[in-house]
């Protein structure tokens, strides 16, 4: 099979994770090589220098119209931009990714008349190949593209497929933003348990570890959230105490509700060991 070449256009956070993820996959190294661009020259240049060989630093638009796969990946307010400078040189046959949240295919394949389009939604776990992606494909990408999409995104997510463009929008919110709400939990807690006289450092990681764990076992578990969550909690005990206010305090906030349950908790904890 012919090598694809393909473009990234935006070697930021999440595209660079994509290629560092896709060269890093032997089967991926035979059938792709890339085409490295971003208008920050800085990024493109450390992100070719690390991938190697099958890279190219890019510093002209004009040199991505020889590109079969364009794999968008600035921020939606910077595309307007990108398509202006990308539009004359575009390969109108070529497959287009596009990662950005919030814009439409329709957008995209007006701005760029292009019909080839994927939307993807991965999420930053991506960025230690530990992604969830969702991908939307247009009517146009034949079945070899659509497995050769599924496999980029497979070396940094897990991927699901949905055949309607608006269940993106919904995905976005949950697994797109998802990690910034465990990140603010983690936050949160971190934060109560060094209020509570811990050691911050100890308090950082235990949380941290306590997520982890977690989380694997969710993964790992045929049992459901509910399920694992009830193990955790015997009748009138410390984790009920701090269930009872997430389930009856509402009119707080995440933090004031996490500190009102954690203080729960606490008192259940010293009554039962008295
Ligand atoms: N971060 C997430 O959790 C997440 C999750 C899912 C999807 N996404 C999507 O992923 C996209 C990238 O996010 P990110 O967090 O990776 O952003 P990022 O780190 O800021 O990367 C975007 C890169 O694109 C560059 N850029 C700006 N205008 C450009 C242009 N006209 N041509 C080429 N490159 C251009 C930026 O340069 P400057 O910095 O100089 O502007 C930057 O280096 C966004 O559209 C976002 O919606 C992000």
């Amino acid at each position: 099979m012919a090598q694809k070449k393909l473009a990234l256009l935006g070697c930021g956070k999440m595209g660079g994770a994509l290629v560092r993820g896709i060269s890093s996959v032997a089967s991926m190294q035979e059938q792709v090589n890339f085409l490295l661009y971003d208008v920050d020259v800085k990024k493109a240049s450390a992100l070719a220098l690390e991938i190697g060989d099958r890279a190219a630093l890019v510093e002209e638009v004009k040199q991505l119209a020889i590109a079969d796969i364009y794999l968008v990946a600035c921020k939606p307010q910077q595309f307007d931009n990108l398509a202006v400078t990308l539009g004359p040189s575009i390969n109108h046959e070529a497959l287009l990714i596009s990662i950005l949240a919030g814009t439409s295919v329709a957008k995209i394949m007006d701005t760029l008349a292009i019909s080839k389009v994927v939307r993807a939604m991965p999420n930053t776990p991506a960025l230690i190949g530990e992604g969830v992606t969702a991908l939307f494909f247009t009517k146009a990408i034949q079945k070899n593209d659509r497995q050769l999409v599924w496999e980029l995104f497979k070396t940094i997510s897990n991927c699901y497929i949905f055949d309607k463009e608006e269940e993106l929008n919904v995905i976005t919110g949950f697994s797109g933003s998802g990690p910034a709400y465990f990140f603010e939990i983690a936050r949160i807690l971190s934060a109560e348990m060094i209020k509570m006289g811990i050691a911050a450092e100890v308090s950082r990681e235990m949380i941290k570890y306590t997520m982890l764990g977690a989380a694997k076992l969710l993964a790992q578990s045929s049992e459901s959230a509910e399920t694992l969550r009830n193990n955790v909690t015997s009748p009138q005990g410390v984790t009920y105490e701090a269930l009872e206010v997430f389930k009856n305090e509402r009119s707080k906030n995440l933090e004031e509700l996490f500190q009102s349950a954690m203080s729960a908790a606490y008192k259940r904890a010293g009554q039962l060991a008295s």
